[in-house]
């Protein structure tokens, strides 16, 4: 494992707006934050910039960022300690067990930033607006709580409409293109990494709000969920399931540099288990396989480099 990733799992440990994998905490949230405010979550959330925009904008609530990648979360977790933000903490868990650690409507609000879209139609349930997902986070939401979710996928954001409508939830917002829209919520200004990233490349950033009705349809709405799902994905999953990619998985592999080109990261060249000779930025192969001079040059200016960044 890379290094910097080994350094934030020690130090998270020592974080105390981390808690990782906690037990029976449910229902004791508004002791934590040691006041009786509104508990907002955001789920997927990375480095956890909804989290930290959020709790600046309403310091009179409590924001808890979930994910369950610790070296994400120790970005956001970082931050949050140098601004001593009181009003944030972080859990490491999988959402798919969120209602272990949250009480019967402890929770007001439910932020879904950019989460993985899970394109093909095997990984549907995994959708984090899939109405499996839609039942743990009942257990958990007050009444009228509300649940908002930002994506630059279509395909997710559709998917999404269709739950709305089809489980009768009740919609309060929807916006087609958030940059495009003027006057603007400043909650919907906050940008994260993956907006960044633009990964689908649909230049739109969509955004849904709404609140989920008080019994959720069952099993059978489900099987009519899946038929149209699949009827109207056919054709694109077999693209999708070429890469077999999701892009979660994509941060892991590659970045890009200032001048736009992609850059393996240093784990997947280990992953990859060979020296290509082509000199990759993070070579952990001592550029084996790089011809003379060549090798020399990149061996060169790496060593100069760490010099230069451990003065
Ligand atoms: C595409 S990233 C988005 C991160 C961030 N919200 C952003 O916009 O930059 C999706 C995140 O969801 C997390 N995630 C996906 N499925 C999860 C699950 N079942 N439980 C916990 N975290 C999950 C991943 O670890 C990842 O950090």
């Amino acid at each position: 494992m890379a290094q910097k990733k080994l350094i934030r799992f020690a130090e998270i440990e020592t974080f105390p707006n981390v808690l990782q994998h906690p037990q029976n905490v449910a229902g004791t949230w508004n002791k934590f934050f040691i006041n009786n405010n509104l508990i907002v979550l955001e789920l997927a959330c990375g480095k956890g910039e909804y989290t930290l925009g959020l709790s600046h904008l309403y310091p009179d609530k409590n924001f808890i960022g979930v994910d369950i990648k610790g070296n994400r979360l120790w970005v956001g977790a970082k931050k949050a300690l140098q601004q001593k933000l009181e009003n944030v903490a972080f859990l490491r868990i999988q959402i798919d067990e969120i209602n272990e650690y949250f009480g019967s409507g402890e929770v007001s609000e439910i932020w879904i930033t950019f989460p993985d879209p899970q394109l093909r139609i095997s990984k549907s349930k995994k959708r984090l607006t899939h109405p499996k997902f839609l039942r743990l986070y009942q257990q958990i939401l007050s009444a009228d709580g509300r649940i908002h979710l930002k994506t630059d996928s279509p395909e997710l954001y559709n998917f999404t409409k269709q739950v709305i409508e089809l489980y009768k939830c009740i919609l309060h917002t929807d916006i087609d293109d958030v940059q495009t829209q003027k006057d603007i919520h400043p909650a919907l200004e906050i940008t994260t990494h993956y907006e960044s990233l633009n990964i689908s490349q649909s230049n739109k950033v969509h955004y849904l709000s709404f609140s989920l009705p008080r019994i959720l349809p069952g099993i059978e709405m489900d099987k009519l969920l899946h038929a149209k799902f699949k009827e109207q994905n056919a054709a694109t999953d077999v693209i999708n399931m070429e890469s077999g990619i999701t892009r979660d998985d994509e941060e892991d592999l590659y970045y890009f540099n200032d001048s736009g080109l992609i850059i393996f990261t240093e784990e997947y060249l280990l992953n990859r288990g060979y020296c290509c000779g082509s000199g990759c930025t993070n070579c952990p192969y001592d550029y084996k396989a790089v011809p003379e001079p060549q090798r020399t040059i990149l061996l060169t200016k790496r060593k100069n480099a760490k010099e230069k960044n451990s003065q």
